[in-house]
């Protein structure tokens, strides 16, 4: 049900360095992550960026939105500064700069497809169709056996909360593996995520219950929280058979603490 790594840092480094930078896998690696969560969205010339953000003014300086920005302005644009001197000039990636260095580095990755309003299906589209290329060896080695992936963790998991983002992945690269994400787990979870073709689902560890975690454990789905930064929580959700979870303490809670 979960093939992947259990303990995944969030939004690259966590709290240890700027947010969805290569700065921040950086800082992931240092101690000792090679799992990550990170943030895409698409830029007005449609490529995509490495952000959480729809607008500027938090992560980078200034005042716009990623929608309503060249790539080639992003790019350069300071996406360290904001956390501290020692990483000024560290610029919001490309996506497939940063699954590249991912794949270089054997990071797994859980690419969460962010999209800003009105641009769910192709964002969900575009992250599909340009992770199935970036990983066009892997899956020719993986689905050579009757579509039966050997190694199901050599892919990234896709998620999103938009559903629209996710149907659109799932139309684009119904091979790429899928997780729907929610805030509070909603009653017809089943029926939704049986229609996206989830194999998990990604929720919010603050509302989550441990019936609600059997029961969708029970149904034969994934389970992975955000964002799990204590440790008595951490142990209390695994124990409930949470499969896994991302975090932002990644100096608290390391890769093998599950
Ligand atoms: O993918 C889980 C988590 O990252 C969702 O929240 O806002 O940190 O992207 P956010
Ligand atoms: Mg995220």
């Amino acid at each position: 049900m979960w093939p992947y790594p259990k303990i995944v840092a969030h939004r690259g480094g966590g709290t240890l360095a700027p947010e969805n930078t290569i700065a921040g896998l950086r800082a992931g690696l240092a101690h000792g992550f090679h799992a990550v969560e990170f943030d895409v969205m698409l830029s007005r010339d449609g490529i995509g960026m490495v952000m959480h953000d729809p607008d500027f003014g938090r992560t980078v300086a200034g005042v716009g939105s990623v929608a309503a920005t060249d790539a080639a302005a992003l790019a350069i644009m300071d996406a360290g500064r904001w956390f501290g001197p020692q990483f000024a000039g560290e610029p919001v990636p490309f996506f497939t700069q940063f699954v590249d260095y991912c794949r270089a580095q054997r990071i797994w990755m859980n690419i969460e497809i962010k999209p800003t309003d009105g641009f769910e299906a192709q964002t969900g589209r575009w992250v599909a169709a340009t992770t199935r290329e970036l990983f066009a060896d892997v899956l020719a080695d993986t689905l050579g056996d009757g579509g039966a992936a050997r190694d199901p963790a050599a892919l990234p998991l896709l998620s999103s909360f938009s559903v629209e983002a996710l149907a659109a992945a799932r139309d684009a690269a119904p091979e790429l593996p899928r997780g729907w994400l929610v805030d509070r787990i909603p009653d017809d979870w089943e029926a939704q995520a049986r229609a996206l073709g989830a194999v998990a689902v990604h929720t919010n560890q603050k509302h989550l219950t441990a019936p609600q975690a059997r029961a969708i454990r029970d149904a034969g789905f994934g389970l992975f929280c955000y964002t799990v930064n204590d440790a008595g929580r951490a142990r209390e959700i695994l124990g409930w058979g949470v499969d896994g979870f991302c975090t932002d303490r990644i100096d608290l809670i390391g890769p093998g603490f599950a």
